[in-house]
């Protein structure tokens, strides 16, 4: 299977493509934000949406977690954990939920 051998940003870019249906299943990466920023990123109690925001706006975010330059009790070490096209993946994401 030849999309398997894709690494995940470009299977972010062949689902863009896809119906909301296929491209609301979150990519692997993205999964990981959903315990605290509830089942579809929206918001649960204590933890803002990140879901339907503007895809540059959550970039801006996540790269200034990692750099340390916004403030946060987690996001910074979980910012960390993530490279930039991991983060645009993500970005993508959870800017198409609505
Ligand atoms: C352990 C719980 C937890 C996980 C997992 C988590 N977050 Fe967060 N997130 C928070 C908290 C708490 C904040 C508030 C800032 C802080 O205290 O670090 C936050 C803030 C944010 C913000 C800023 C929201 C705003 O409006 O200020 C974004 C964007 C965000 N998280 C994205 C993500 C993404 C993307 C992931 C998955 C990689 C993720 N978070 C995983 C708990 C979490």
């Amino acid at each position: 299977m030849r999309l398997k051998a894709l690494p995940g940003s470009l299977f972010a870019l062949a689902i863009a493509g896809l119906p909301a249906a296929a491209a609301a299943q979150a990519p692997l990466a993205a999964e990981a934000c959903l315990g605290c920023h509830g089942p579809d990123g929206k918001g649960v109690a204590g933890a803002a949406p990140i879901a339907g925001r503007d895809r540059a706006e959550l970039v801006a975010i996540m790269v200034a977690f990692r750099a340390n330059e916004r403030p946060g009790t987690i996001m910074g070490r979980i910012a960390r954990g993530y490279t930039d096209a991991e983060i645009a993946a993500m970005a993508d994401h959870f800017s198409r939920i609505r």
